[in-house]
């Protein structure tokens, strides 16, 4: 795959005794979206944290755009995860004391914008993501679906070749799941962002271009989503 912008083969992990990823691989192109599914504890998100960056795996080699994650310093990997990935959870992990607009302004100010062009770059993807009315409120007035919403602008806003999503939805109401998956799909390809996508839900992983099963920390490709 001559596009791809992330690769990993043979993955393993082991915390204590349990293994929680046993030879995993995956591969993602430049605007597309992968759907990772499984069940609970099959290691799902084990594996978005190794191909963020965020946890080392005991084995396995892990690419990004032509470099070799385990050979980066910590403080490089955290640059990386900085300035080109993006992260979306499932509960949205907004900062309680920032209003919306700042929270989707933050990771721009921590890559050195000041604080006027960070809003002001913050504002298309709040208006993007149908929220601008809510760009002076802060996360506790606001709706889950909402903060949802804030939450994948502000991983978006820093324009990331690759944004991890761990149960986006997982905690919205069906109707607001889909209407924040198709913002987040729709924003990623217009900006040819890859995303990781981790659901349990077959009606979220209908918006992704391809699946794959995580079963006992293996790996296993689905083809084309439904
Ligand atoms: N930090 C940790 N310390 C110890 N064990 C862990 C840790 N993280 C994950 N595990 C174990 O590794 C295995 C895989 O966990 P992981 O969180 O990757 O699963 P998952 O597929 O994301 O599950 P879920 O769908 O419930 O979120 C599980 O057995 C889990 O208990
Ligand atoms: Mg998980």
């Amino acid at each position: 795959m001559s596009s791809a912008v992330l690769t990993a083969v043979g993955l393993r992990k082991t915390y204590g005794t349990t293994p929680a990823l046993a030879g995993a691989d995956f591969g993602i192109s430049a605007g597309e979206t992968v759907a990772v599914m499984g069940p609970s504890g099959s290691g799902k998100s084990t594996l978005l944290h190794c191909l963020a960056g965020i946890v080392l795996p005991d084995a396995g080699t892990i690419m990004y755009g032509g470099r070799k994650l385990s050979a980066l310093s910590d403080a490089e990997r955290s640059a990386l995860r900085r300035s080109e990935f993006g992260f979306v959870f499932q509960f949205g992990q907004l900062v309680p004391e920032l209003t919306c607009i700042e929270n989707v302004a933050l990771p721009l100010r921590l890559t050195g914008h000041s604080r006027r062009a960070a809003e002001r770059a913050a504002m298309p993807w709040l208006e993007r993501l149908e929220v601008a009315d809510l760009a002076n409120k802060r996360p506790g007035e606001i709706s889950g679906g909402q903060g949802q919403r804030v939450a994948v602008a502000r991983a978006l806003a820093t324009a990331p070749r690759v944004v991890f999503a761990d149960e986006p939805t997982g905690a919205l109401d069906s109707l607001n799941g889909e209407r924040v998956m198709e913002l987040l799909t729709d924003a990623a390809r217009a900006t040819k962002a890859a995303v990781v996508l981790v659901t349990h839900d077959p009606r979220v992983a209908a918006y992704a271009d391809r699946e794959i099963v995580v079963r006992d920390g293996h790996t296993r490709s689905m083809g084309a989503a439904a």
